[in-house]
């Protein structure tokens, strides 16, 4: 790399801001707004009421979205002067390989809803800007396909461990031929949380063949479709049907499934999407199962943390789902430090809530080793599908950058405790 380059890569928050505002001179504005809740209000503008209630929602009154959020804006920095922070590292190393932000893609399920693009436009964005991408299972383009957009950047798998375990093998086996560095596996949503804008709508993008790409690529699953769906006592009604109908057999023609395969395919997947019956005995099964290091996400108590390390595994997420599975839990910021104390050496990740790159820095003062970045890139890709997601990515990491500089540390390994100041508390005892 150049000096020039070298120089640029220890500074891409002004880098972001001098992209923004020389192009802006010439009138020309970002293609995603920069402000996190005018990202959002774009996204929805752009996307159906379906795809608006299930990306945007969470779960019954979305009290635990919103306390996500609320931890975020109780915590405050507290900035450092006159420390020489012109260059920054923003790098941290992970499962032994160094990753140039300490951020990578959440995995999101049956992203078509929001670009027709969906995961190979995020898999693409990821890689040109150099950051990670967690697959999700309810992905709607192939792992397989999303990692040969790649290159050599990195990609983890996340696991919904279905309730066929020769499924759950093929699936690992076929993680780790495309390159996947680890397997996350999800443990909050073995059931679908109760979810009232979904449910106003009678709206499960699964019961439409949506979503469902990792299985219809699968040889294992393929092979267990039912002749004909299975007899579940309940029929769709309604006006829609046609159009239900239309969709399923246009999502079986890009697999090559028939209309009724599709049918008993979606129905199969209903059947054994998760196993609520999940227990510790079935993480050491795992480790079994595959070579790659195993990362638990959806861990929120500092005993199952404790757990976690007793059983070995190689990395924890500190997640909520977003809000979308426990009405009124706890905000995952507010779990963190507890988790991070419990977990010992283990690095402890965490999501849920973060929309910039303050926010990214408040999880790593408070022990987050990374975190990943959930809803806004979806909603840069509901707006610009690849270039979207890369301004999003471009901001949140500019932002990191700059709040870094500005409280005086030069690397984000610096950032801690010491860095920020609970403000509820800090008012109780003034
Ligand atoms: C998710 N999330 C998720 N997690 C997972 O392990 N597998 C999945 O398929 C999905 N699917 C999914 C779909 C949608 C529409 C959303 C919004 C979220 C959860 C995701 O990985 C992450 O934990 C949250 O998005 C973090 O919350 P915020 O920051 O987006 O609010
Ligand atoms: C969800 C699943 C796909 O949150 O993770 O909808």
């Amino acid at each position: 790399m150049s000096d020039a380059g070298r120089q640029a890569a220890s500074q891409p928050g002004r880098l972001r801001q001098m992209e923004v505002y020389v192009t802006g001179a010439g009138g020309a504005r970002p293609l995603v707004p920069v402000s996190p809740p005018a990202l959002e209000e774009k996204a929805a503008r752009t996307m159906s009421r379906e795809a608006c209630a299930y990306i945007i929602g969470g779960a019954g009154s979305e009290a635990t979205m919103a306390a996500n959020r609320a931890a975020f804006d109780r915590w405050r920095f507290v900035p450092r002067v006159l420390r020489d922070v012109a260059r920054r590292d923003l790098s941290v190393s992970l499962l032994g390989r160094t990753h140039k932000a300490p951020l990578l893609l959440a995995p999101i399920g049956v992203l078509e809803m929001a670009h027709r693009d969906a995961d190979l436009a995020v898999a693409r964005a990821a890689a040109a800007e150099g950051i990670g991408y967690v697959f999700s299972n309810q992905a709607s383009v192939a792992m397989e396909r999303c990692a040969s957009a790649m290159g050599d950047a990195p990609r983890w798998f996340q696991l919904y461990w279905s309730s066929d375990d020769d499924f759950v093998r093929s699936l690992l086996s076929r993680a780790e031929a495309c390159g996947a560095e680890a397997i996350v596996v999800t443990l909050d949503t073995t059931l679908l949380g109760w979810r009232p804008r979904d449910l106003d709508l009678g709206w499960l993008p699964f019961l439409r063949g949506m979503g469902l790409a990792q299985y219809l690529s699968d040889p294992v699953f393929l092979s267990r479709i039912p002749a004909s769906p299975p007899e579940t006592g309940v029929k769709p009604k309604g006006s829609g049907l046609l159009k239900t109908a239309l969709t399923l057999r246009a999502k079986g023609r890009e697999h090559g499934l028939g209309f009724g395969q599709m049918r008993a395919a979606a129905a199969h997947f209903t059947a054994t999407y998760s196993r609520p019956d999940l227990n510790w005995s079935d993480i050491a099964r795992l480790r079994e199962m595959t070579k790659l290091p195993i990362l638990l996400k959806g861990l929120r108590h500092p005993d199952d943390a404790a757990l976690a390390r007793e059983h070995g595994v190689d990395g924890i997420i500190v997640s909520n789902h977003g809000g979308r599975q426990v009405d009124g839990e706890a905000a995952t910021l507010d779990m963190l430090p507890h988790v991070v104390k419990a977990a010992g050496d283990i690095p402890v990740l965490m999501d849920s809530g973060i929309r910039s790159g303050a926010d990214v820095a408040k999880a790593l003062a408070l022990g987050a080793k990374a975190v990943l970045l959930g809803r806004p890139y979806v909603y840069g890709l509901a707006i610009g599908g690849e270039a979207g997601v890369r301004e999003v990515i471009r901001n949140v990491i500019a932002e990191l950058d700059l709040t870094l500089a500005l409280c005086g540390y030069a690397s984000v390994s610096e950032l801690g405790r010491a860095s920020i100041v609970d403000a509820c508390e800090e008012m109780a005892t003034a």
